[in-house]
Order: C-alpha cells, then sequence, then structure tokens
C-alpha cells in the first residue's frame, strides 16, 4: 500500500517515528516546515507555540508539493501543543483537502494528548481513520521499545 507520512516536529520527536515509518514501511515523508520558524528551547518556544495552539494561529507553510492521489494511506502525526494537534498539522489539513483516502494519526506528547485525536479526525471527515498512536516523553524511551510498539502498530494498520 503506497504511503506517506506527513509531519511537523519542532524538536525532534515525531521526526524520528516519522523516519520509523519510512524505514519499517518503505514509506515516502513530507515534513512540513512553517515560514517563520519557532524557538527550540525556554519559555518563548511555550509561549508562542501555546497561543498559536490556543487561539487557532496556523502560521504559513513552506511550499510543498503532494499529489495525494499517489497515496493509498497517509499517516499524519505531529506534537501535542496545548492538548492540541501542533498548528502546523491543521494548516496542512486546510491547505490540501482530501476525502475517500485511508489515514493513521500518531502523535507525541509529555504525557497528556488531550483533544489532539478528536480535533484531527474532525478535520479528516471523508477519510477512514484506520488507528491512532500516542507516544509519551519519546526522547526518554528506549529506542528499541519504542520502535517495537511503533512497528506493531503499523503491521496492524498496514492489514485494514
Ligand atoms: C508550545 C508547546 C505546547 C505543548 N503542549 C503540550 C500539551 O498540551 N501536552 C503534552 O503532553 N505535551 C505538550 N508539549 C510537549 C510536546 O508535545 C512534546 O515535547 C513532543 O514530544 C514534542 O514533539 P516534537 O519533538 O516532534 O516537536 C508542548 C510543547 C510545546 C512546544
Amino acid at each position: 500500500m503506497k504511503t506517506i507520512a506527513v509531519y511537523y516536529s519542532l524538536n525532534g520527536n515525531s521526526h524520528l517515528i516519522a523516519e520509523r515509518i519510512k524505514t519499517t514501511l518503505g514509506a515516502d515523508t513530507l515534513r512540513l516546515e512553517p515560514v517563520k520558524s519557532m524557538p527550540k528551547q525556554g519559555f518563548m518556544k511555550m509561549f508562542q507555540g501555546g497561543k498559536q495552539a490556543l487561539f487557532g494561529d496556523m502560521p504559513a507553510l513552506k511550499p510543498y508539493r503532494l499529489d495525494v492521489d499517489q497515496y493509498e494511506l497517509l499517516i499524519l502525526g505531529g506534537p501535542v501543543w496545548a492538548g492540541s494537534p501542533a498548528p502546523a498539522l491543521m494548516n496542512f489539513l486546510q491547505q490540501t483537502k482530501f476525502s475517500g483516502k485511508k489515514v493513521a494519526l500518531f502523535c507525541c506528547h509529555g504525557g497528556g494528548k488531550g483533544r489532539t485525536f478528536s480535533k484531527l479526525r474532525d478535520a479528516l471527515s471523508g477519510n477512514t481513520i484506520l488507528g491512532e498512536i500516542d507516544f509519551p516523553n519519546a526522547s526518554k524511551q528506549d529506542v528499541q521499545t519504542l520502535n517495537a510498539k511503533l512497528d506493531a502498530w503499523l503491521r496492524d494498520i498496514s492489514t485494514r
């Protein structure tokens, strides 16, 4: 099943997941990049990112090329910000409309995924959601355990 992982990652956790999806499934990847870069650390990271997520701001994304028709399965993911999907992913879904696709969702967070999956599901109506998986504190997890969890999920969604 031709697959692409479309994701945003500020601090690298979601990137690690996407890279593993790439090697395990032979998937393509598309990393979303906002035009205006965010601070990666400290108060301003939490302040700016939290403000965007809470007020529904969607920062402009650098141009990307994606022919959704090429893919049977889209795996979408990124970090949780203020209990919601990071705004870059929501912006992608607003810019790139599609329906009738198989979709699977992942998120990385520090302990609480909040309404991330329900918001993504709402934005993805008209598609079939095969599954969702979350990774708490991914950077602190043992890589083999994390990969085993992800690979089991990928096997599961690939059979649907
Ligand atoms: C602005 C901002 C808001 C965040 N809000 C939450 C949150 O509501 N719940 C949570 O568990 N983690 C929250 N986090 C932590 C990230 O979701 C977590 O560190 C995640 O693994 C980062 O993924 P990344 O490395 O792909 O960017 C927040 C991080 C940032 C920068």
